[in-house]
């Protein structure tokens, strides 16, 4: 499969968000990644259900949306309304986390877990076989443009190997740091799914930039 682009819109402009997501619509982006934020899983606030909402009218590409928020099983419905793709939970954040990635699913989205840096994929061998996608973060979730962890390379080529041996599909997504050269050598270690925030709407042109990272 040819690996995907999701763009975080965390780095774009609040105050013209629809140009963001028009751009995103016209560009060569897969999916368009959104990152929600509660001030206690992680120590930021980004955005709640309401630009969800009014991001899911306007936005032609599939949304994947990644709750870094305690209790996400409680908000199922809501992401689900907003039109979300993919709903991403953090392994942190779940107590049942096999009841809640089955939620996910009856809702009508594809469910992914997400581990952050220092989890170890050894804790996924159990609910790999109930999940779309494993989400590595290669920078510790709560802010963009920050600096990539470099082990996270080596992680996603451990966690492509279990995925294999398993005789599985699931998707591998890694969020945090990405750019052409990071972005590179995560492919070549298995990645199916580079989020890119920083990279894409800090450049002079983000849709070439996109385009530059489908062509990796
Ligand atoms: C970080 C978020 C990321 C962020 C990535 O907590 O989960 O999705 O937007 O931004 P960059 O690509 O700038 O590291
Ligand atoms: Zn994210």
């Amino acid at each position: 499969m040819k690996h995907l682009i999701s763009p975080s819109l965390l780095s774009g402009d609040f105050l013209h968000l629809q140009e963001d997501v028009e751009m995103i619509n016209n560009s060569e982006a897969d999916w368009l990644h959104m990152d929600v934020m509660d001030g206690v899983f992680v120590p930021n606030i980004s955005f709640g259900f309401p630009v969800l909402n009014a991001v899911g009218k306007v936005c032609k590409k599939p949304m994947d949306v990644h709750l870094m928020i305690v209790e996400p099983q409680k908000f199922i419905p809501e992401v689900a309304a907003s039109g979300a793709y993919m709903m991403n939970v953090h392994y942190e954040a779940c107590l049942h986390l096999h009841r809640t990635v089955t939620a996910i699913r009856e809702a009508g989205m594809k469910a992914g877990v997400t581990l952050n840096p220092h989890t170890p994929i050894t804790l996924l061998e159990d609910i790999l076989y109930d999940v779309d996608m494993v989400l590595l973060m290669s920078v510790n979730p709560g802010f963009g443009g920050q600096k990539f962890i470099e082990h996270s390379v080596e992680k996603t080529a451990r966690l492509k190997d279990m995925i294999e041996r398993k005789g599985l599909h699931t998707l591998i997504q890694v969020d945090g740091g990405v750019n052409l050269e990071t972005g590179k050598r995560l492919l070549d270690a298995g990645a199916d799914v580079l989020v890119v925030g920083n990279f894409v709407f800090n450049s002079p042109d983000p849709c070439q930039t996109i385009k530059e990272l489908k062509e990796l």
